[in-house]
């Protein structure tokens, strides 16, 4: 019989993965892999003395195990994933990082379609702009989603839906895109208002090539991310949280929703209306974001399988980023900064993020087998490029597990040498923190790949 002693030893190891933070051997040029500029690394340590940027400060680190469940028994079967582990870690995430949604599909939901347009954009498009009422009472929260498919498609068709910053019209100077109703915000010289008038149309249409997506025969679905929670820290007064958060003696509990958890829900909501939408290939919907959206992807691809396919654009700290390189952006730092995006419990691992049950490789992992794409980008530090990439390789052993080829590759690639071996791809592109062209095509080429295998239906 084994002593308890050997046991628990036993059980420590096999629920760790236990290396040391990737060692890299800076001049060795044989490496091929992507490191960052020596001279961006010494400008950003100058500019912020209390962030690390160097690899070498990166600490001693083990990540926790997503195939050994929380009682230390090992996954050894797809079975055993699916049914046990796979719920474990969904749970995890809830109760330490994006908190409890409060509501599954609200009963009351409408949907209206008041803009259907079958020559948009001179006749390569079908526009079509939804209303979502999340209760279905004239004064409660709704959403916009603006929606272009290539009229050249004939049957369903596969579709991207992404949040967007600035409002449905900022993404194209299509007059017709309903303006987005503008928030207030109290800023530190005064109200600040967004901006949701005629001049911002148009405004962030570098990162929304709409008539390049419709030419690769893939429909565009997008929503103002302010629709559905305001970003900025009300106390969860406004947006959804208004009328769905459930309090206990007048409190929000620490695992009560965050905004990250309301824009995830909300995407969800737009998959509800998907659903009934017969131009739209709803077994093919690719769910897409940037940054603090790219997080919000990865959320709403985890916890709802209806997303085929998921996408995170230099998503970094509380996305696609291990926590526990401490590399660029923290969990102290993002809490600090944004105190509304995660759920309370989150602050209690400000600087302990080696006691996180979790880390950010079992988010992609929860993706499994579906596709995911992670991009970096070379000056983005911030957002930790081989972070990202490292939780793509340890998520690996879960589709590997699934029979199916992970991300494929061991070491970082060189820059603009994306790895579209398996059903993980990554990049990191050359340039900065944005959303680009570049990455788009990319996408485009990983849902060609996969899409094509997926039967409809
Ligand atoms: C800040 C924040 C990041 C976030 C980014 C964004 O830089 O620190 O975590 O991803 O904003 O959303 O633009």
């Amino acid at each position: 019989m084994l002593n308890s002693k050997l046991l628990i030893t036993l059980l420590t190891v096999f629920s760790t993965i236990s290396f040391p933070a990737e060692v890299f051997d800076f001049n060795n040029a044989a490496n091929g892999g992507w490191k960052a500029s020596p001279e961006l690394t010494e400008a950003l340590m100058k500019r912020r003395s209390e962030t690390n940027y160097s690899e070498q400060r990166v600490p001693k680190y083990t990540l926790p195990n997503p195939l050994v469940l929380s009682d230390g028994t090992r996954v050894t079967n797809a079975g055993t994933w699916r049914t046990k582990r796979r719920p474990e870690i969904l749970e995890l995430f809830r109760k330490f990082l994006y908190g409890r949604a409060p509501i599954a599909r609200p009963k009351n939901m409408t949907f209206k379609v008041f803009d259907l347009e079958r020559k948009a954009l001179a006749g390569l498009a079908t526009r079509k702009q939804v209303t979502v009422n999340f209760t279905g009472k004239k004064n409660g929260p709704k959403m916009d989603i603006l929606i272009y498919l290539p009229n050249a498609v004939k049957t369903p068709v596969p579709t991207f839906v992404i949040l967007n910053f600035g409002g449905n019209h900022t993404i194209h100077p299509d007059p017709a895109i309903k303006l987005s109703e503008s928030w207030m915000r109290p800023g530190s010289r005064g109200v600040v208002k967004n901006r949701a008038n005629e001049e911002s149309r148009g405004r962030s249409r570098a990162r929304f090539p709409v008539e390049k997506i419709l030419k690769r025969g893939y429909g565009l679905a997008t929503i103002y991310y302010g629709d559905i929670d305001p970003d900025f820290h009300d106390g969860f007064k406004n947006g959804v949280h208004q009328v769905f958060d459930k309090l206990i003696d007048g409190e929000r509990s620490a695992d009560a929703w965050g905004a990250i958890g309301a824009w995830a829900w909300g995407l969800s909501r737009a998959m509800d209306y998907f659903e009934t939408d017969d131009d739209i290939d709803n077994k093919r919907v690719a769910v897409l974001g940037h940054s603090r959206l790219g997080k919000t992807a990865l959320w709403a691809g985890a916890r709802d399988e209806r997303f085929a396919f998921v996408i995170s654009n230099n998503s970094g700290c509380g996305g696609a980023a291990l926590s526990r390189r401490r590399f660029g952006e923290t969990v102290e730092r993002i809490n600090k900064s944004f105190p509304h995006w995660f759920c309370e419990n989150f602050k209690k691992y400000n600087g302990k993020e080696d006691d996180l049950p979790v880390d950010q490789h079992m988010l992609i992992a929860l993706i499994a087998p579906r596709p995911v794409y992670v991009t970096s980008a070379d000056k983005d530090l911030w957002a930790d490029p081989r972070g990202e990439f490292l939780a793509c390789k340890h998520a690996s052993p879960v589709y590997r597990l699934l029979g199916i080829k992970g991300l494929g590759v061991r070491q970082m690639p060189g820059l603009d040498q994306p790895v579209q071996k398996g059903a993980i791809g990554y990049h990191v592109r050359s340039g900065s923190h944005n959303l680009t062209e570049y990455n788009w095509q990319r996408f485009m080429d990983f849902a060609d790949m996969h899409f094509a295998a997926m039967g409809r239906n």
